[in-house]
């Protein structure tokens, strides 16, 4: 009889369902805070948002496809339970539709993530085709698109207007009509993304958007308090760590001028 424990499967696209109960997501960036969210959540999204919480870059636009391997790999290796989504970065798939499937495949062969995440509306339906049809797994990402940071003229909430909401509406319609498994739904007025969940038959995933969507995410370090740069309105504070790092670390400097530590207890004796 084996004694091995049988390890918890990993979630897979097809456990997001929609309809049922509310799908959780967190974004992780590292293996330490990876392992800590595993257990909790559905899905973890390796977003491109790591270029503003940890490189501090003022956009996403820097973020390189090297960058989402390197943290897509270091949160594939520290969990075992959560669905792993990784975006692609800004330039490495809305050239054309081979250029997504190279940098999508790096991905998901170098990382061994589930899914990749990509910016984009109607112009992108054909790229998100060409993938699904492939074996590469997408989910999509409509309203504000934080890649588009520039074009828009700031990171805008979407959806205000007949002809802006019928815009977002097609948006979510075309990515879901050419296969998303998923649609995240960002800074988008309430009725619209309302609206989009109803409409399309894939779940979708609220930030910023409406309690109605079938799943909600935020950025973990929002969600933590440690990203104190800004914080949206759509943000809950679970906790404030950013005091407590600042105290710990000016605790630290306190003992360490006045040689209280280390102590003899932190010393490996000589024999
Ligand atoms: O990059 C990211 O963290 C995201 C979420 C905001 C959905 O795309």
């Amino acid at each position: 009889m084996s004694t091995q424990q049988s390890r918890p499967k990993r979630r897979g696209i097809g456990d997001l369902i929609k309809g049922g109960a509310p799908i959780v997501g967190l974004t992780a960036y590292t293996a330490p805070i990876a392992k800590l969210l595993d257990p909790h959540v559905d899905f973890l999204l390796v977003g491109d948002s790591v270029g503003m919480v940890v490189y501090g870059f003022d956009s996403t636009l820097p973020v390189t496809l090297e960058m989402m391997i390197a943290h897509g790999a270091a949160v594939m290796r520290a969990s075992s339970r959560a669905l792993i989504v990784v975006d692609l970065p800004f330039g490495s798939y809305q050239a054309s539709r081979e250029q997504a499937f190279r940098a999508a495949a790096r991905i998901m062969a170098e990382t061994g993530c589930a899914a990749v995440k990509l910016e984009g509306g109607t112009e992108m339906a054909e790229t998100v085709r060409f993938l699904t049809e492939r074996g590469i797994p997408v989910m999509g990402h409509v309203g504000l698109m934080p890649q588009s940071v520039h074009a828009e003229g700031g990171f805008k909430v979407q959806g205000r207007g007949r002809d802006e909401a019928e815009r977002v509406k097609a948006d979510a319609a075309a990515i879901a009509e050419a296969g998303a498994f998923a649609l995240v739904i960002e800074g988008t007025v309430e009725p619209v993304a309302r609206a989009i969940t109803e409409a399309v038959p894939i779940p979708t995933i609220d930030i910023g958007a409406s309690p109605a969507c079938d799943g909600q995410i935020l950025v973990t370090d929002d969600l933590l308090g440690v990203f104190t740069e800004f914080k949206p309105r759509f943000v809950r504070r679970y906790t404030e760590l950013a005091p407590l790092i600042g105290a710990a670390a000016e605790a630290y400097a306190a003992d360490v001028r006045a040689r209280r530590f280390p102590g003899p207890e932190h010393c490996f004796g000589g024999t």
